[in-house]
């Protein structure tokens, strides 16, 4: 399994901080934003990873990432020339998605739970997974309506009049088939490749899975100026209860054990001293 992470877009409701780089940079907390939805793929084991994003972001993420060896993994790059819909990704990812599947996550999507759920589904997917949350405001998200069987039977991208309050958090699981799919879409009204569409597309062949998220699980928005700030909140309320961070990266890479102890604390040594090295110092006794 391949990890994707669409981290581009125009970030109009963030702006003046998306006139320098993509709002996935922005600071949520004690991290980058994209930090999150990163670690959301490596807690599921996922190694190898495509950022796709803008031309004048991509060398600030080369900058923090690098080629991800330090971190045990290995960390790709690619150029999106315009927004021009979040399923372009898969035709961007086709030579490094290669033979594989492939799971792609928005870079501003941020869970919070236990997701052993979903890493269980990197692992044993079939066709096509993705995932139904229940929300407040379904107008803004691809929708799913279900049967009273609880199968879903349609998907809409931001409908007027919504058939569910069920939404598609931006988490995907895909066979290799999504390249073949995303290749043969048109552009919907709005100009973009829609990643409903490539839904709509496994439903119709009826190999869509949906998976219901139950209420002990946080996905939050970050879409605008408050969003974002309710987020920093709530993981700061959570690192100062338990004295644990969320989305920490270097150490998710040791607890998997992407890499060793040595490397470990090479990561840590090249830090500046700063709170973040301090948290990583004391996971460093503890293991
Ligand atoms: O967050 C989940 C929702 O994400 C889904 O429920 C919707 O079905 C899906 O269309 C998407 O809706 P959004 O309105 O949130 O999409 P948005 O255009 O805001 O893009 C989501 C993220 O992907 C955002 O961080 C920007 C990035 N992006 C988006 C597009 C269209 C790109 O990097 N490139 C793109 O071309």
């Amino acid at each position: 399994m391949k990890g994707i992470i669409l981290a581009g877009g125009s970030g109009s409701r963030l702006y003046p901080i998306t006139k320098v780089y993509s709002k996935q940079l922005a600071l949520l907390y004690d991290k980058p934003l994209i930090y999150y939805p990163l670690s959301i793929l490596m807690l599921g084991g996922i190694k190898e990873i495509l950022i796709i994003s803008d031309s004048d972001t991509i060398p600030l993420y080369k900058k923090l990432f690098g080629s991800g060896k330090n971190l045990g993994m290995k960390m790709n790059y690619a150029v999106q020339k315009a927004p021009n819909g979040i399923a372009e990704a898969f035709i961007i990812g086709e030579k490094f998605i290669g033979k594989d599947d492939v799971t792609l996550i928005l870079g501003d999507n941020i869970f919070y739970g236990y997701l052993d759920f979903l890493y269980k589904a990197f692992e044993s997917h079939k066709y096509a997974t993705v995932f139904a949350y229940r929300v407040n405001d379904p107008e803004r998200y691809g929708i799913i309506e279900f049967d009273k069987k609880n199968r879903a039977i349609s998907i809409e991208e931001k409908p007027t009049n919504p058939k569910s309050n069920y939404a598609v958090p931006g988490i995907y699981i895909y066979d290799n088939n999504v390249v073949k799919i995303s290749k043969n879409l048109k552009p919907s009204k709005r100009g973009e490749l829609e990643i409903t569409d490539v839904n709509k597309e496994y439903l119709k062949q009826k190999k869509l899975f949906v998976q219901k998220i139950g209420r002990g699980i946080a996905w939050l928005d970050t879409g605008t100026p408050h969003a974002l700030l309710q987020a920093a909140n709530f993981f700061g309320v959570i690192d100062e209860r338990q004295g644990l961070k969320v989305g920490c990266i270097e150490e998710i890479s040791c607890r998997k054990g992407f890499v060793d102890k040595k490397q470990f604390k090479k990561i840590i040594s090249d830090m500046p001293k700063c709170s973040y090295r301090s948290y990583l110092e004391n996971v460093l006794k503890e293991i």
